[in-house]
């Protein structure tokens, strides 16, 4: 018997409502581009995050979000007069949050930064590429690997977090202004069937580094925005059952992982390798896995909810639907269970749906998340 998604019109006595229809809209071509850096898997919508923002905090709040990911919501934030705190227990989230945060200040200074580091990644030793993983291997061109590991080596360095996501947002896909074999984009794939070698031997050809990766530093400057340094507190990359928040904050806004719907240290298994490549299964976390470790890490966010959150501000959960059979608790049901029990001083006003379109899905074909419930709580 297949699982049904829970479609009641009422959560916990309050009335599901249709999210508003101009999250409908597309924002790529609006929407500053840093936030097209790299792709991240479950990265909320960056008008989606803006308009929450708008609605459920104030000029001058600390925003607080612990499933930072992509940094999205921190980064609307701080551009909106809010000071943002980020913090995720993934690297790659790390990097890319960080790189959104504080890129270089313009253009001709990313460009400086990128030179500069490309002409230290030159006088590096050539790597032993039998050093690297055959899974790894099987996605370059053989000189194309050995630049992008000597880069990777400069990116890892501290201060260099922007050229790092450029880097990770042009390893790999079919296009020619990336580096690998034709392969997906988001979840690395090769595409060696669809394109076989001996019918497209250019794509299968030597891709340099170099021009790809400035051309992306200039498509990452194309609409540009960035926060004061004031409004952005240092990134935390831990699990959120040890983090600690500062002792009040305005809002907490935040999307959650999706509960066994997706898995992020395999999904995003290229790019982990290439921020750490002594870490095999640098793996993000389990939350995503298990009922429990979810159940445990939204309990912890409760409990910290509920003592830090100043008088009349919102919780806000942007949670992800997962349908599978062997899951057999809704996750907003859940979400609202775990707020009731750990935050008894926030109570639930708003519930919103949002079905996610086929083309925002990360793996079209299979049953992934198809809607998301937004969660309103507000401290009385
Ligand atoms: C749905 S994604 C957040 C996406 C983000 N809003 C964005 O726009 O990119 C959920 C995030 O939770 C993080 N995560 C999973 N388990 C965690 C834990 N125990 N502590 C902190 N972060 C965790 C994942 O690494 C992932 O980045």
């Amino acid at each position: 018997m297949k699982a049904t998604v829970n479609t009641a019109l009422r959560l916990n006595g309050i009335r599901v409502r249709t999210a508003p229809p101009r999250w409908k809209l597309p924002c790529a071509n609006t929407e500053c581009s840093l936030h097209q850096l790299s792709p991240y898997i479950g990265k909320i919508k960056s008008s989606i995050a803006a308009d929450l923002i708008e609605r459920y905090s104030e000029p001058g709040d600390l925003v607080v979000d612990p499933f930072a990911g992509a940094g999205t919501i921190p980064f609307e934030a701080a551009i909106r007069g809010r000071r943002a705190l980020a913090a995720d227990i993934s690297s790659y989230a790390r990097i890319l949050a960080q790189a959104k945060l504080a890129p270089p200040p313009s253009l001709d200074a990313a460009l400086v930064l990128a030179e500069t580091a490309l002409d230290e990644a030159a006088l590096l030793p050539a790597p032993d590429l039998n050093e690297v993983p055959a899974w790894v291997r099987e996605f370059y061109h053989p000189r194309t690997l050995s630049e992008a590991l000597n880069f990777a080596t400069v990116c890892r360095r501290p201060g260099n977090e922007f050229l790092m996501a450029c880097f990770l947002g042009i390893l790999h896909h079919q296009r020619p202004g990336f580096l690998s074999y034709p392969s997906s984009h988001l979840v690395p794939y090769l595409r060696n069937r669809q394109f076989p070698r001996q019918d497209f031997p250019e794509m299968y050809a030597y891709r340099e580094l170099k021009p790809r990766l400035l051309a992306k530093v200039r498509r990452s400057y194309k609409r540009f925005a960035t926060p004061t340094k004031r409004a952005v507190l240092p990134f935390r990359q831990t699990a959120v059952e040890i983090l600690t928040l500062p002792r009040q904050f305005g809002a907490l806004i935040t999307s959650p992982p999706y509960m066994n719907a997706l898995d992020y240290g395999r999904d995003n298994r290229l790019r982990l390798w290439f921020i750490a490549p002594n870490l095999a299964n640098n793996v993000d976390n389990d939350v995503t896995q298990r009922r429990q470790a979810f159940v445990n890490a939204l309990s912890s966010l409760a409990t910290k909810a509920e003592r830090g959150l100043k008088p009349k501000g919102y919780c806000v959960y942007v949670v992800g639907e997962a349908i599978k059979r062997t899951f057999d608790g809704h996750p907003s049901n859940v979400v609202v269970t775990i707020m009731h029990q750990q935050a008894p001083s926030l109570r639930l006003k708003t519930v919103m749906a949002d079905q996610i379109p086929d083309v925002r899905r990360t793996r079209r074909e299979c049953k992934g998340v198809k809607t998301e419930h937004v969660l309103v709580f507000q401290r009385s």
